[in-house]
């Protein structure tokens, strides 16, 4: 089962061309609803008069080459890791739903525009990029979620802002029943159609784009560090160093001739839910 291309014995009954229309009108939505978000956030604006603002904090320029480098480390950690998680569980869920969304749409697309393939292998991770991102969206819906895990809302309440991952769950859970039950024009394959649908064409009011900004987020959040702007927050001091001592003579009044590192506040408890 997990070796047949579901795609196949479709095109029996709806032309391939429908299927391939399907997935461009798909990305024109996504591209269409990420456009309109941003005007309306107006949060490319407000990125780049943010961006602009921090140079004017900044102690030094940055380079071309640690530019790259940063751009590099971005990919590398924020995008391709999910490294912008502490808590380990939330980072767990959020690679299984992130790769096997990618997983899932990547093999879906050369599926329906190479319908002449037989490779075994496309179906198959075709079913498991269904399952992974089954698996991480429901455990991110049921036990991670912030206002479920730390606010112990009800796991059933609903919000707008539910959109994204209520989509992501029903995709993925249609697709793998329509699939397991023979394929072909059934009801399972209309709500598989329907909620895909509500997923990429739903852009515009769920958090489909984060995708798109936080990979820019996490880079201008480098530079600002590289530069010394540190968007005017203060540096993290050594309070044993004797500079930061002089400059700061209270200080041993009120931790003594060896103050110990406090570290990061927001490191005080273990990232439990966030
Ligand atoms: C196929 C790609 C992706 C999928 C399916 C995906 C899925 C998700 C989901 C389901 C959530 C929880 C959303 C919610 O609260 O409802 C989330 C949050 C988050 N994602 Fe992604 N993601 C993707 C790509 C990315 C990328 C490329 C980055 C970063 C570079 C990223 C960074 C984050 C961060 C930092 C959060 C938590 C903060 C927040 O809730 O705003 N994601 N993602």
């Amino acid at each position: 089962m997990f070796t047949s291309n579901p795609f196949v014995d479709l095109s029996a009954t709806i032309p391939t061309a429908y299927m391939q229309g399907y997935i461009i009108v798909m990305i024109l939505l996504v591209m269409g609803g990420t456009i309109l978000d941003m005007l309306h956030k107006k949060s490319a604006k407000y990125f780049f008069a943010n961006a602009e603002k921090a140079q004017k904090s900044a102690k030094r320029s940055v380079s071309g080459g640690e530019k790259v480098a940063m751009a590099t480390a971005v990919l590398l950690n924020e995008v391709l890791t999910s490294g912008e998680f502490d808590n380990p569980r939330r980072r767990i869920s959020h690679l299984l739903t992130m790769w096997g969304t990618i997983i899932f749409i990547v093999t879906t697309a050369i599926m329906i525009f190479s319908p002449e393939s037989t490779s075994a292998l496309l179906p198959q991770l075709w079913h498991i990029g269904a399952l992974m991102l089954a698996v991480g969206a429901y455990w991110f819906w049921f036990f991670i979620r912030a206002d479920v895990a730390a606010e112990g809302l009800p796991a059933f309440r609903l919000e707008r802002a539910d959109l994204f991952i209520l989509s992501l769950m029903a995709t993925s859970t249609f697709a793998l029943i329509w699939s397991f039950t023979g394929g072909g024009v059934t009801v399972f394959f209309a709500l598989f159609i329907l909620s895909s649908t509500v997923l990429f064409g739903g852009v515009y009011w769920s958090k489909f784009a984060h995708m798109f900004f936080k990979p820019a987020a996490a880079f201008q959040k480098r530079v600002i560090m590289a530069d010394g702007g540190r968007e005017n927050l203060p540096p993290d001091y050594d309070l044993t160093d004797p500079e930061v001592q002089r400059k700061f003579p209270d200080v041993p009044t009120y931790m003594g001739k060896n103050p110990p590192n406090m570290g990061l506040c927001i490191k005080a408890e273990r990232a439990n839910h966030y």
